[in-house]
């Protein structure tokens, strides 16, 4: 799905403050996790933009399933593991104090079952008293169609126009993205199509408790949509 504008995704992301993301991480998890030696896994690292910051002070690793934002990750974290694989089904075959999803990359499961199916494989990886965090895309009453919007890049190398529309098809959303890219090869058009399921809240919180998992949902929570907290029983 990103696998076209990966190039240009921490152009286009460039306002997020990703450090100041990971620093309210970082409390949060030091609040949780009793640990001192915290093992953390990023699924759907996106760029790793996260993890170049947490890495500095926890054992990390990225899941992705896109090769070309896997690259960039792998280049701007070197000596972290990055593993490809799907969010959905995936077994590293090892357990982390602190399993993270973010910036709502849960959706891309798009089906209801398919989600509950990412929430059980994320917490199998889970060390006991573990902590899992999702931070959920937009619930069915709140997501727009016909929705547009636009976002601008203006960098003396890269120029970057990027519109985007919305619809939906039952209980899936779909953000159909138009890039104009200009750079000094000249100016490119692509389209992107994401289709991200669209789950309420008591859908996210049955998947966690079926995963066994004693879950809160903080509206407050680190990013803009608030985040699910599921923490996993001590043995
Ligand atoms: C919105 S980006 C978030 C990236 C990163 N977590 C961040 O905060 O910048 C969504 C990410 O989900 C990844 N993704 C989409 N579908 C996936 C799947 N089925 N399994 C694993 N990753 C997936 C995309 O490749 C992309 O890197």
């Amino acid at each position: 799905m990103f696998t076209k504008s990966a190039p240009f995704y921490d152009a286009i992301y460039a306002f997020k403050d990703y450090e100041d993301e990971a620093e309210r991480l970082r409390a949060m998890i030091q609040a949780r996790v009793p640990s001192s030696e915290v093992t953390l896994l990023d699924v759907a690292c996106g760029t790793g933009l996260h993890l170049q910051y947490l890495k500095k002070q926890y054992a990390v690793e990225g899941l992705d399933l896109d090769p070309n934002m896997l690259e960039i990750a792998r280049r701007r974290c070197p000596g972290v593991p990055f593993h490809q694989g799907d969010l959905v089904a995936f077994d590293l075959g090892r357990r982390f104090e602190v399993v993270m999803c973010l910036f709502s990359s849960i959706g891309y499961a798009k089906t209801l079952a398919r989600m509950q199916q990412a929430v059980l494989t994320m917490a199998r990886h889970l060390c006991p008293g573990g902590l899992l965090l999702v931070e959920p895309w937009l619930t069915p009453d709140v997501f727009e169609t016909g929705r547009f919007d636009a976002r601008f890049v203006d960098e003396p190398d890269l120029k970057i126009a990027r519109i985007t529309t919305t619809s939906r098809e039952g209980a899936l959303s779909i953000i159909d993205f138009h890039y104009l890219v200009g750079t000094s090869d000249g100016v490119a058009h692509f389209t992107e199509r994401h289709e991200v399921g669209l789950f309420t809240h008591d859908q996210y919180l049955d998947a966690f408790r079926a995963a066994g998992l004693a879950v809160d949902f903080d509206p407050d929570g680190f990013i803009e949509k608030g985040e699910f907290e599921g923490g996993a029983k001590t043995p």
